[in-house]
């Protein structure tokens, strides 16, 4: 069958790594796909700006609208809610296939594009937007969609995580450790996102979302980031065997509530979540039936976020070429969220 067009949105640290998998694993991803992947543009915000040599400089464009009008795949990872809402709402009107890591976007306004996608009836996967290179959006859209989740809980922010665990095993301030996250490229374009607690917010209301099968918006999550934390209190905390952890959290709260948190929290030593190092995620979900599981990998970065773009990519090019279609959200909210202390 012929070519899938693909249109990227952003060139940044994720897309350039697309850019390159695209290039260097074009061959097999075809042979999985069952037709050729073709990046047809690649559309920034300025064409002349310095690249990584694998971006093919011929395939850049400032005009996004018009190359996701030539796409039958549009792959986002520019980030931002405008004026990427409106190009992905264009992108689904014109019946394209969307792939995002946008949590800002999707934090803040999941449902509208949920809609759209499910009234076109095109494909709208998101794993890349929650804990980068985990399976997490999936687990929770398809395989536990027929379980009762009652709590998710997790480090869902790399920065902060390898900001406080430099704290803790170098004694670094915080200043300086996030200068670093920077530099290894997980930090957002403005790190304010990171360690105030909304980028976690943000991912933390997509997870409560499609968890709970309900609408939580960013501005619904009782959010508190790291800028509060000294290296004292990291020492302290070390002191009496705990690690301070910069913890997402989102349950049940009476019979049709939902409680959304971020906030740095204590946590003991002996518990799973304080040995998870560096820019590192982790999740647990609690289900009713399923028990307790819990999820772990690089949540921030280039190759990783990349890495669960392309899964996504290759999935949705499927379902172009041979058919069938990825999960829809419900519509039906059966808990609404409910502001922290009250059940
Ligand atoms: N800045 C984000 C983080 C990138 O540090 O987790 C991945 O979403």
């Amino acid at each position: 069958s012929g070519p899938v067009r693909v249109a990227l949105l952003g060139c940044g640290v994720v897309g350039t790594e697309v850019a390159r998998l695209l290039l260097t694993d074009g061959a097999e991803l075809a042979a999985r796909v069952g037709a050729p992947l073709e990046l047809v543009g690649i559309a920034v915000r300025d064409v002349t700006a310095p690249r990584d040599p694998v971006v093919d400089r011929a395939l850049l464009t400032d005009d996004a609208s018009a190359l996701v009008r030539r796409a039958d795949v549009v792959v986002e990872v520019m980030g931002g809610i405008e004026p990427t809402r409106s190009l992905l709402l264009e992108a689904i009107a014109s019946g394209a296939s969307v792939v995002t890591a946008n949590k800002a976007l999707l934090g803040q306004d999941g449902p509208t594009l949920y809609a759209a996608a499910d009234e076109a009836g095109v494909d709208l996967y998101l794993e890349a937007a929650v804990a980068g290179a985990i399976p997490l959006v999936r687990p929770l859209r398809e395989s536990l969609v027929g379980d009762r989740v009652t709590r998710v809980l997790g480090i869902v922010n790399g920065t902060t995580n390898y900001v406080l665990d430099q704290m803790a095993t170098h004694g670094l301030e915080l200043q300086d450790a996030l200068a670093q996250a920077q530099e290894l490229g997980y930090a957002e374009a403005d790190p304010t996102a990171d360690v105030e607690g909304h980028d976690a917010a943000a991912k933390a209301a997509i997870v409560a979302s499609l968890a709970f099968h309900t609408r939580v918006s960013v501005d619904d999550v009782h959010c508190v980031g790291i800028m509060g934390v000294t290296a004292d209190d990291v020492a302290l905390a070390a002191e009496t065997g705990h690690v301070v952890k910069l913890l997402a959290i989102a349950e049940r709260a009476g019979a049709d509530g939902v409680v959304v948190r971020v906030h740095p929290a204590l946590v003991s030593l002996g518990h799973p979540l304080a040995s998870v190092r560096g820019a590192y995620n982790a999740v647990f979900v609690e289900a009713e039936a399923a028990g307790e599981l819990m999820f772990y990998g690089r949540g921030a970065g280039g190759a990783p976020t990349a890495s669960a773009v392309l899964g996504d990519l290759v999935t949705v090019a499927r379902h172009r070429v041979l058919g069938g279609k990825g999960p829809v959200e419900s519509r039906h909210a059966d808990l609404r969220p409910r502001p922290v202390g009250e059940a």
